[in-house]
């Protein structure tokens, strides 16, 4: 079984975009984290960045009708995409929301999600950590474990 996880703008510049909020770990060592747990729990990884909101929609078409869960870190998406949500809704399989950090702790317009509305769990705040728990629940949630 596969694990589609969807990361959005400005991700690509995890280490170095405000690392007193998102630490120093690079999006290529959130991905190799991700694949020794799903390698562990013998599931396949699709690891996709994309700064732009279509892209990411075309991503969660791609994983319908595939048996796959998707991990999602939408970004500011997040809080503005009606059109992920709708995405996500015309998905069937498992999905859980992932925040590095804490967006309750912050500014208010991050205390609102679209994507949560669709999500089957959300973790926020627990770093970039967070993926590897979020993998740890899709094995879970597919079967696969
Ligand atoms: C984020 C939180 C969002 O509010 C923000 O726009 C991001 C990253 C997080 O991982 O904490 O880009 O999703």
């Amino acid at each position: 079984k596969k694990i589609y996880i969807l990361n959005g703008p400005n991700l690509n510049l995890l280490g170095k975009r405000q690392p007193e909020i998102y630490g120093h770990e690079t999006l290529a060592d959130v991905e190799s984290a991700c694949r020794q747990v799903a390698s562990d729990a013998g599931l396949e990884i699709a690891f996709h960045q994309s700064n732009h909101e279509g892209a990411i929609i075309d991503l969660i078409h791609e994983a319908r009708d595939s048996g796959a869960g998707i991990v999602i870190n939408p970004g500011a998406f997040t809080h503005t995409s009606v059109a992920i949500l709708d995405a996500l809704n015309a998905f069937e399989g498992p999905v859980l929301e992932v925040h590095i950090s804490n967006v309750h702790k912050r500014e208010s317009f991050r205390h609102h999600s679209y994507v949560s509305l669709r999500a089957d769990g959300v973790i926020a705040g627990f770093g970039t950590q967070g993926y590897q728990l979020a993998v740890q629940r899709m094995a879970r949630l597919l079967g696969g474990q």
